[in-house]
């Protein structure tokens, strides 16, 4: 069986369900209302003070401790945790006034003022100090508080302002050079500056990649990118290690945003004890199951597979799209469940009572507007907190993949940057097409970054790896000759770590493992596609392809879909290259969704990947291993009844009842099942 992990939060050794409590916006006769009602809905943790440094230091250096000593006081006599915020997500207007230069500046040069939240540029000596000194008083005033189970650091860094401009920010970018170069001679080196005469002299030449006449040097771009994650990062540390030497025993965790570009979660997640995420699908839109679930699978494997927490999501609607969707009822539950099948150890929503004024008095709460006796969302809010309460045999069970898509943030920058063969060509868009075909089939997939321990997996995905750092190419053919399987596209391994061309034929690193040599590459325009016609196996299936075309010459690889028309007509499209014990295909072009769902399958048979369960239209199966028990998640994310029918009866664990193979789930319905014969 598979190791189950200790509860993330050893405090509440339960699934954890709450949400954000925000109950400076309220009169303190409410706060008692609410602490009841928690437990009504079996809250037993909430985020608090997120918020809230106006109010907790309403004039510098004038701390004002005494509303959320009561507000703890009260959560902890009914018997609620709670994940305390540091608070420093957003400064109180004093900050601007006193230090205007601790407002974050755009690259158009345009300041960003108070009024909304998280004004400070990451670099301010004037924030940093503040904030250093508001989390040491925290820290220090609640360190023995027993409701303080969970650190909330900051909170989504970087989610409006992830990069500063501003000469402070360029003070610490040259430092930050200074310290990856050593001297001017490697920089200007690493960035090509001897193009368009951009060649330095002095450091404090250098600039962040302000807005300039014509496009900007991609390298200057990309460390920019580097820098900016590495300020953040920063941050960060500064609040972990006052709070680590305060309160050593407490978890911490900071929240992230799913695919965040700017901020290099890799690296982030091996700084704190807790994964934790913010999540919000779009119930107008049918593909939000699987962006969920794709979201959910990074969550798990930033934490090496460790159990992590959904930190918010809203229980009915949000705010901030130009139209917001309600979520149907029975899908918050669903996707609470969906984000437990992937991994997750609880349910935190955004937030616990809808607000009154400000500008999310639009975004659904816990507590709705219209209050608890009319509510149906409150009905569904309490019957989630009942349902979370079975769940605690799930805890620190572990998912099982043997498929692992690669993402990493450096190539990511690297790719998206301007003055490419094409502007269409986006990340997010490349791991979705391959994790889309995988979802559909039950297949339980991992994220891995480059330099990872591939012995694990059977089958490697690499949807775009742009840039080629490291032993990346030796540990991809060590992978595939000892048996594995990897499937690359287009467009990988084409530069280094400094964004320049690793020449002698595409993708360098990777032709030998792939068996080809690339020539040239094309963009086909936004409204052209070309079709791909299956040269073996017999059936001669014609699919279609867009978005780009490799000239390929084969070395080895063979061809098994060529291009249909245009000048590439029979040339190769996608290839397979058998290599030691295993094989690697390529795919020169995008293929369309029917051609990945034949590619995935084709490869997941070869390399001996299997589904959890058979596949079934808008029906998604998980499985997650503790110890000595496995546990399937059976989700209908049809809004109709749908019947499914399973190896075998299976204990159900939120009604408590035998299932019989066949269980008909109700529109939205869920099944979360203790198989009989724990698969190993
Ligand atoms: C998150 C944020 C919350 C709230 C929420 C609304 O980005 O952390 O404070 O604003 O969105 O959906």
């Amino acid at each position: 069986m598979m190791q189950t992990d200790q509860p993330l939060c050893p405090r509440v050794p339960h699934m954890l369900y709450g949400g954000d409590y925000n109950p400076e916006q309220w009169p303190e006769e409410v706060w008692l209302e609410d602490a009841r009602a928690m437990r009504e809905a079996g809250v037993n943790l909430v985020s608090v003070a997120i918020f809230s440094w106006a109010w907790l230091e309403p004039r510098p250096g004038e701390y004002d401790f005494g509303w959320l000593d009561r507000v703890l006081d009260i959560l902890h006599q009914h018997g609620i945790a709670v994940d305390l915020a540091t608070a420093t997500a957003s400064p109180p207007p004093w900050m601007a006034r006193l230090h205007p230069e601790s407002l974050p500046l755009t690259a158009d040069g345009v300041r960003l003022w108070p009024g909304g939240r998280q004004q400070y540029c990451p670099s301010s000596p004037a924030y940093r100090e503040a904030a250093a000194a508001l989390v040491r008083a925290m820290a220090s005033r609640y360190k023995d508080h027993p409701a303080l189970a969970m650190w909330h650091v900051n909170n989504e860094y970087g989610c409006h302002v992830a990069s500063c401009y501003c000469d402070v920010s360029a003070v610490a970018f040259r430092r930050w050079l200074e310290r990856r170069y050593g001297s001017l001679d490697a920089l200007n080196d690493a960035w090509g500056t001897a193009f368009w005469s951009q060649r330095y002299d002095q450091w404090d030449e250098i600039l962040p990649p302000r807005r300039a006449p014509t496009l900007s040097n991609p390298t200057q771009q990309l460390d920019f990118y580097r820098f900016t994650s590495d300020a953040l990062l920063e941050l960060f540390d500064m609040e972990r290690d006052i709070l680590r030497e305060i309160t050593p025993n407490v978890p911490m965790t900071t929240n992230f945003m799913n695919f965040f570009k700017p901020v290099d979660y890799w690296t982030w997640a091996k700084h704190e004890d807790i994964v934790s995420n913010d999540i919000y699908p779009d119930p107008s839109d049918p593909e939000s199951p699987v962006y969920a679930a794709m979201s959910h699978d990074l969550m798990r494997s930033l934490g090496g597979g460790r159990s992590w927490l959904i930190m918010e999501q809203t229980p009915s609607n949000v705010n901030w799209r130009p139209h917001n969707a309600l979520k149907r009822p029975g899908q918050m539950r669903l996707w609470s469940m969906q984000s437990i099948a992937h991994g997750a150890d609880g349910i935190m929503m955004f937030q616990w009572r809808a607000a009154k004024a400000g500008a999310e008095k639009f975004h659904g709460g816990m507590m709705p507007h219209v209050g608890p006796e009319r509510s149906r969302v409150w009905r569904e809010v309490v019957e989630l907190g009942q349902n979370l309460k079975r769940l605690d045999e799930v805890l620190g069970a572990r998912t099982p993949a043997r498929v692992a898509m690669m993402l990493d943030w450096q190539s990511w920058w690297g790719l998206e940057l301007d003055s490419k063969p094409s502007e269409s060509v986006r990340m997010y868009d490349q791991l979705h097409r391959y994790y889309r075909a995988l979802y559909a089939r039950n297949i339980a997939v991992d994220f891995v970054e480059p330099g990872a321990d591939l012995s694990g997996y059977k089958l490697v995905l690499v949807p775009n790896l742009y840039m080629a750092r490291g032993d990346i190419a030796a540990d991809l053919e060590r992978f595939v000759s000892g048996g594995g399987v990897v499937v690359m596209s287009y467009f990988s391994g084409i530069v280094d770590e400094h964004d320049h061309i690793l020449l002698g034929g595409y993708p360098a690193p990777f032709r030998r493992l792939l068996g080809l040599r690339v020539q040239e590459f094309e963009p086909m325009m936004p409204d052209q596609s070309n079709g791909l016609i299956v040269s073996k196996s017999g059936s001669g299936a014609a699919f279609s392809c867009d978005q780009w075309r490799d000239e390929i010459d084969l070395e080895g690889a063979e061809a098994i879909a060529t291009f249909a028309s245009d000048y590439y007509a029979g040339h190769p499209a996608v290839t397979y290259h058998q290599f030691g014990q295993g094989g690697a295909y390529y795919l020169g072009t995008r293929p369309d969704a029917a051609f990945m769902d034949w590619l995935l399958e084709r490869a997941c048979a070869e390399a001996g990947a299997t589904p959890t369960a058979e596949a079934l239209e808008g029906v998604e199966i998980t499985r997650r291993m503790g110890e000595g028990a496995s546990y399937l998640f059976v989700l209908n994310h049809n809004p109709h009844e749908t019947q499914v029918t399973l190896p075998a009866p299976a204990y159900d664990l939120l009604t408590g009842e035998e299932r019989p193979p066949t269980i008909a789930l109700p529109p939205f319905g869920v099944a979360l099942l203790r198989e009989q014969e724990p698969s190993s």
